[in-house]
C-alpha cells in the first residue's frame, strides 16, 4: 500500500451529479480494488480504481461537500491500492455499471468483457459501450443475461443489485458492495457483513463478492 499524490488530467461529467475523473500517471492496480482518496478535513473516501481511454480514472458521485470537493480538486492525494482483486470467472461475462461506476466498467470494457452502463437518466456524453435507461431496459437486459451469461457482475446500487438477484441464479452473480466501505483499511469495522453466519468485511475481502456466500440474503 503506498500513498501518492496523482493529477487530474480531464473531467467528465456523466450525469447531473456523476462524473469521470482521468488521472495524469498509471496506477498499477488490479479489477475489483479501489484507493481511499483525501477528501479534506482529515476525511478519505474510498473509489473503486478503473479506466478511461487507456488512463486510470474514477467515478465520483457527489453526494455531499467531501465528493464535491474533489470535482473541483485538479489533483488527488490517496494511498492504495486496496481491496481483493477480482478473479474473473471463465465463460461469457458480463459487467453491469451504475454510473457511478463507469470507470471500473470502462476498465472491462477495455479488457473485451461485455460491460453495460445502466442508468436511471440518459448519460451526458457517449460512451464507447453498451447502455441501458430506466427499470424498465434494466429488468429486460437482466431477463436476457438469464441462461446467456456465465457470470455477470453487478457494481451498482442496492436496487440493483436486488433486482439481479431476483432474476439471476445466485451462482453466476457477483456483486460489488463497495458502497458498504468506509475507512478502508480494517479499522472501523463499519463494513461487515454476513455470509451464511461468517462476518466479512467489504474492505478486506471485497469489495466484489460471489452472491452465492449470502444464501440468498444480498446485502
Ligand atoms: S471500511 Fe472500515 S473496516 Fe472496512
Amino acid at each position: 500500500m503506498e500513498n501518492f499524490s496523482v493529477e487530474r488530467k480531464e473531467l467528465l461529467r456523466l450525469t447531473k451529479d456523476t462524473y469521470v475523473a482521468v488521472l495524469g500517471g498509471e496506477i498499477d492496480f488490479k479489477p475489483g480494488q479501489f484507493v481511499m482518496v483525501d477528501a479534506g478535513k482529515l476525511v478519505r473516501k474510498p473509489f473503486m480504481l478503473g479506466r478511461w481511454n487507456a488512463k486510470a480514472a474514477l467515478s465520483i458521485k457527489v453526494v455531499g461537500d467531501g465528493t464535491r470537493r474533489l470535482v473541483q480538486s485538479d489533483s488527488f492525494r490517496m494511498h492504495g491500492p486496496l481491496g481483493k482483486p477480482f478473479k474473473i470467472p471463465e465463460g461469457r461475462g458480463a459487467v453491469l455499471v451504475a454510473p457511478s461506476g463507469a470507470a471500473t466498467g470502462m476498465l472491462f470494457h477495455e479488457m473485451g468483457i461485455r460491460t453495460v452502463i445502466c442508468t436511471k437518466e440518459p448519460l451526458e456524453i457517449d460512451v464507447p459501450f453498451e447502455s441501458v435507461v430506466g427499470d424498465k431496459a434494466f429488468l429486460k437486459l437482466l431477463e436476457s443475461l438469464e441462461g446467456n451469461a456465465d457470470w455477470v457482475l453487478v457494481i451498482g446500487s442496492k436496487e440493483m443489485r436486488k433486482r439481479a438477484a431476483e432474476v439471476l441464479k445466485d451462482d453466476i452473480l457477483y456483486v460489488s458492495l463497495d458502497e458498504f466501505m468506509a475507512c478502508g483499511v480494517g479499522a472501523c469495522k463499519g463494513c461487515a457483513v454476513f455470509a451464511k453466519g461468517r462476518v466479512m468485511h467489504v474492505c478486506k475481502n471485497g469489495p466484489i463478492f460471489h452472491a452465492k456466500i449470502f444464501g440468498g440474503e444480498l446485502p
